[in-house]
């Protein structure tokens, strides 16, 4: 019986694909990883790099330079390859050299017969999300952006650093664009099962506290690419999280970037919302109880990325 590893092939082997390879190994996710790259000889030696450390990993991770006839039989295809933010820039601000680069990528993907699931990083994630669900052709559930996961990942750790608590005992979501329209899902808040709307009743004065918190998560990638360039573990830690909800078939719900089909009053747009996550990919969405202000904040993040949308068949 043909055994078919875990395999995964990353296109795009810079800070963010690399610290997302590196969580990959160190968690032991998959059992195979392909590097694809433009530069081949720095990914050669990421791939060597890579290899050295695996007496130490968890379990063994087969990690080799291809190419994308690799993608033929891999369980999932994960994108990071594009063009960067510079500090300055807003994620949307390059969504027309990353248009581009996907159009080929998908393109070379899909020749090789891939059938499997994408994840992708790449900025403007929700934009570019909706481009590989059009460029290759396959159902939506296959096609995921890490949308909000990250955010998601930085408001639980500065609402467990105020809150004193766990970041296991937090659950909050970030939900919208990955980018500056993204809102705080703070009516389906808990904190150490109490009710963020309860506790803001009890302590009106938490509202303002919990706003500054919600700046913090939304602004944290310029401040970072300000004084390093770029970002890479948070977000490569993120795709691993994403990663091991598919692969282990978890049905875990993550704020990934999905096409919405009517869900939240909206079609034909990907964005972050909550997902049930299993190795069939998008399973499916859940609709939060939303309050109104949170509607209509969700709604004008609906329309930012809607403005892109002819973009892609441009
Ligand atoms: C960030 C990048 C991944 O938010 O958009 O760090």
């Amino acid at each position: 019986m043909k055994y078919v590893p875990n395999k995964i092939v990353l296109v795009g082997t810079g800070a963010v694909g690399m610290a997302y390879a590196y969580a990959l190994v160190n968690q032991g996710i998959c059992e195979e990883l392909v590097l694809i790259d433009l530069n081949e000889a720095k990914s050669r030696a990421d791939v060597l790099d890579l290899n050295h450390g695996e007496a130490w990993a968890p379990s063994p991770v087969q990690v080799s330079f291809g190419s994308y006839a690799d993608c033929q039989d891999a369980a999932m295809v994960v994108i990071c390859a594009g063009a960067a933010q510079k500090p300055g820039e807003t994620r949307l601000d390059i969504a027309d050299i990353n248009l581009r680069i996907f159009r080929e990528i998908v393109q070379r993907v899909q020749a090789s017969g891939f059938d499997g699931i994408y994840l992708v990083a790449t900025n403007p994630v929700d934009v570019l999300t909706y481009a590989t669900w059009r460029f290759s052709g396959l159902p939506a559930e296959q096609v995921i952006g890490s949308g909000t996961t990250l955010d998601t990942a930085r408001l639980r750790y500065h609402l467990g650093e105020f809150f004193e608590v766990s970041t296991s005992n937090v659950h909050a979501l970030i939900i919208g664009e990955h980018g500056d329209s993204e809102l705080p899902a703070w009516s389906a808040a808990s904190v150490a099962g109490r009710s963020i709307s309860r506790r803001i009743a009890a302590d009106p004065g938490l509202r303002d506290q919990l706003d500054a918190i919600f700046q913090r998560t939304r602004d944290a990638a310029y401040q970072i690419i300000d004084a390093k360039g770029s970002t890479s573990y948070g977000i490569g830690m993120s795709l691993a999280r994403i990663t091991r909800a598919i692969l282990k078939n978890e049905k875990s719900t993550l704020p990934v970037s999905t096409l919405l089909r009517g869900e939240y009053g909206h079609e034909d747009v990907c964005i972050g919302v909550p997902t049930i996550l299993s190795r069939g990919g998008a399973r499916h969405v859940v609709e939060l109880d939303l309050d109104e202000t949170e509607q209509a904040a969700f709604d004008a993040s609906v329309a930012t990325l809607r403005g892109f949308r002819e973009r892609v068949d441009a």
